[in-house]
């Protein structure tokens, strides 16, 4: 069989721990580099144990792939599942193994040990091993899946507080002892104050676990303890802003990500932006929606802006700000990185969606170490849906002109920066080009 250079996760519960034995063995003798995380004898064990950390090997990049191995491979694929970016597939044959990889990119096997003898696994595993992801509209409803994970991650942060409030228990923090891995760190599991969803947030002083200061409602100057929790930010409300009010459909995501791509294209190519400088964005996903700023946020919407600006951030060493709303005094959320390079003022604000805004409270999700910061000065910048970025630009921010005006509905209005003009009549500039 074919072996791949990076390793393979491997675990089970005490069901499936003769296959899972087998399976090192086998694997390992076919040259892959396996880290066994257990189970390590027959003895009872709770498959959601071994299913989260095989989960968190792959979600984090330390193995590309994870098997799982229990009775019946339902308990591992259910659990694996709920780990972030991670798609278990239980296959008893071949052909789902094969079509797990083709059209749904799964990174994780299940497998039953009792519904299935060695030889059947070892053909299962060796055809999902050996098999890549198709791609192409697949690849729209794999990011469809991610979406709903983005989706629920903000649900579950600003409607249900979930992500405010400590465990009851601490996860347990016991090392797992990794043969043959170097010692793969667990991360997630060794540092309980860390979750996906980046730092946890620390409660203000009286402030109840999964309560917002914030005010009620855009326009409204209230900064009191209103809160938002399921009572005053109903179910209902938020199914209005996943899917839009009725007679507001979400407009076309990939229309939506199209323009924008063209619009920073634009952007980029008079702004002579540098790698390390910084582009700000503000964006009202309710403008995108054809609705009035504030009145109709969009995870989703905001998932398709963000999926655009990381990559362009990405492929041209910027970084990216995220403003927040008038409610969070258009703070704005970097990586911590972006504020100890350029010196920037922290403010303990957390966006949410209703006080920071759907892109905001998404970066807070997104960004590999978010930070909320007071002010910035970006070195380009994009509005959308006029929420005036202005007071974030170096000065002097110019216009850039692009054939994109409108993001869905929103208006579009993008700025370059350039150095001032000092001196007087006599004075000679270099390297400033007037577009
Ligand atoms: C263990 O008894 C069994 O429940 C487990 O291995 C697995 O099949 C769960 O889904």
């Amino acid at each position: 069989m074919l072996a791949g250079n990076v390793p393979l996760a491997i675990g089970s519960d005490h069901a499936g721990f003769d296959l899972k034995q087998r399976m090192v063995q086998w694997l390992r003798k076919s040259g892959w580099d396996v880290v066994d995380f257990g189970v390590d004898s027959a003895e009872s064990a709770d498959y959601p144990d071994i299913a989260e950390k095989v989960a968190l090997s792959v979600r984090d990049g330390y193995s590309e792939k994870g098997i799982l191995i229990c009775g019946t491979g339902l308990g591992m694929s259910i659990a694996a599942n709920k780990v972030r970016g991670i798609r278990a597939a239980l296959c008893h044959d071949p052909f789902s193994a094969r079509q797990s990889r083709l059209h749904n990119d799964a990174n994780v096997l299940a497998l039953g040990s009792w519904v299935m003898g060695e030889e059947l696994a070892k053909n299962i595993v060796e055809v999902w091993l050996k098999t890549g992801f198709e791609g192409g509209r697949h690849e729209r409803r794999v990011q469809k899946i991610s979406l709903i994970e983005a989706r629920e991650a903000v649900y579950q942060r600003d409607v249900r507080g979930d992500s405010l409030k400590e465990p009851e228990e601490p996860l347990e923090a016991k090392p797992h002892a990794i043969a043959n891995a170097g010692g793969h760190p667990l991360k997630e599991l060794h540092e309980p104050s860390k979750t996906s969803q980046g730092e946890r947030r620390q409660e203000p002083e009286g402030e109840k676990p999964g309560r917002r200061h914030g005010p009620d409602r855009y326009g409204s100057e209230q900064h009191g303890l209103e809160q938002y929790g399921p009572e005053q930010f109903g179910a209902q409300q938020f199914e209005q802003e996943r899917y839009g009010p009725e007679g507001a459909p979400l407009p076309d995501l990939s229309r939506i990500k199209a323009d924008l791509a063209s619009a920073c294209e634009d952007l980029l190519s008079v702004a002579d932006l540098e790698p390390g400088q910084i582009l700000v964005v503000g964006c009202s996903t309710s403008e995108i929606k054809g609705e009035k700023i504030g009145k109709g946020s969009s995870v989703e919407i905001a998932g398709a802006v963000l999926d655009v600006l990381l990559d362009v951030t990405s492929k041209n060493g910027l970084y990216l700000a995220i403003q927040g709303c008038e409610h969070i005094n258009r703070s704005l959320v970097v990586e911590k990185e972006v504020m100890k390079r350029y010196g920037l003022e922290e403010v303990s604000v957390y966006p949410v969606l209703h006080a920071g805004g759907a892109l905001a409270a998404l970066a807070m999700d997104r960004f590999k170490n978010p930070v909320t910061v007071e002010s910035i000065r970006a070195h380009a910048g994009i509005d959308i849906g006029d929420t005036l970025i202005g007071m974030h630009l170096r000065p002097v921010a110019v216009p850039v002109r692009s054939q994109v005006k409108k993001i869905g509905h929103a208006n579009l209005v993008m700025a370059r920066t350039r150095p001032k003009l000092v001196g007087g009549a006599r004075a000679q500039y270099r390297g400033v080009r007037e577009k």
